[in-house]
């Protein structure tokens, strides 16, 4: 009978758009519990102690070192590098070795600069010293420090080289120590002993890592005579608190100091 299969028709629609009604509703309702357990990731990540998270090796970690990937990639990468290592020919730092200018390298530190940067000319920005400039008059604008001679600067590369076991001249690095312990206050920032200061992020002179240039004797004599002033420049302001904390834990993942806290046992 032409009715009843006509009848049945629709009530075969009305099923299968029913069904459909249904999956629709089922995938939203799927992706707002996602939505909203993601939410809560954020701001568990957020409440807690960035180095007690990375410390933890949990899933919010994991989630985190994730992310902070795509962030890395996208705002850090270029002048970072695809890997982290740096640029020592344009005096950007490795971010995956143990060194830090700034700090020893906690998750909460990496945040801060990854937010404020380095004399970025932000509010919070790390800018506590400069490197001065010993050729000029007057070194630096806002210490009273003396300029120095190109053989005084000669003298004090042939210093640094000796701090790195690598001087051939050794009355002209006894003379250059002389400056550095005195009239050039090198010491100052750097250290009796070279080793640099993280609190103002002066770096070690007396390892094998270099800011600028590979140890060699005309890099350092730079540095000297022209002075250094690297800038980060941040991702405050462009970046949430989330892919803040995210990119910190993930450059701190990939660095060899969690490798040697893992060793501490911290
Ligand atoms: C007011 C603090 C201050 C004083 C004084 C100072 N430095 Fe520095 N020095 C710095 C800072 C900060 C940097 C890193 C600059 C940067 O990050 O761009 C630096 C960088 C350097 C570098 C480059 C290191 C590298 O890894 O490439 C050398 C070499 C250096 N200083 C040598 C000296 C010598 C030698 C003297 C004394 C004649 C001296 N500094 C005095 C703060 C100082
Ligand atoms: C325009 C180039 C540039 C970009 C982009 C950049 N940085 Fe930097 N970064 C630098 C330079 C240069 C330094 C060294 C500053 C100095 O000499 O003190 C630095 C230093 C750092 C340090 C300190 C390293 C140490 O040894 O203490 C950290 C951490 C850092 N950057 C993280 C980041 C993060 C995270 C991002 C992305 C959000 C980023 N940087 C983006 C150039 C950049």
């Amino acid at each position: 009978m032409a009715g009843g299969a006509s009848g049945s028709l629709s009530l075969e629609l009305w099923k299968t758009r029913r069904r459909i009604v249904s999956l629709v509703v089922l995938a939203a309702v799927a992706g707002l519990a996602l939505w909203l357990a993601g939410r809560r990731q954020e701001a568990a990540l957020l409440r807690a102690d960035a180095d007690q998270v990375a410390a933890s090796n949990g899933a919010l970690l994991r989630s985190a070192v994730r992310a902070g990937a795509g962030v890395y990639r996208q705002g850090c990468a270029s002048c970072h590098g695809a890997q982290g290592r740096g640029d020592m020919s344009a005096g950007v730092p490795d971010l995956t070795d143990a060194d830090w200018l700034y700090g020893r390298g906690l998750a909460q530190e990496i945040e801060q600069v990854a937010e404020h940067g380095i004399r970025s000319h932000r509010a919070k920005a790390l800018a506590l010293a400069d490197m001065p400039a010993f050729a000029l008059p007057a070194p630096s604008s806002t210490e009273r420090i003396s300029s120095l001679s190109p053989r005084d600067i000669a003298d004090v590369t042939e210093f640094i080289r000796y701090l790195g076991g690598g001087a051939q001249d050794m009355t002209a690095a006894a003379r250059g120590g002389l400056i550095y312990q005195a009239r050039g206050a090198c010491f100052d920032c750097h250290g009796r002993d070279g080793r640099g200061d993280s609190a103002v992020g002066a770096p070690n002179l007396a390892d094998a890592t270099w800011l600028y240039g590979d140890r060699k004797r005309e890099s350092i004599a730079r540095s000297i005579a022209e002075g250094r002033a690297g800038v980060c420049p941040g991702g405050g302001g462009a970046l949430s608190a989330t892919a803040l904390r995210q990119v910190a834990l993930y450059i701190h993942s990939r660095s060899s100091s969690r490798r040697a806290g893992a060793d501490r046992g911290s």
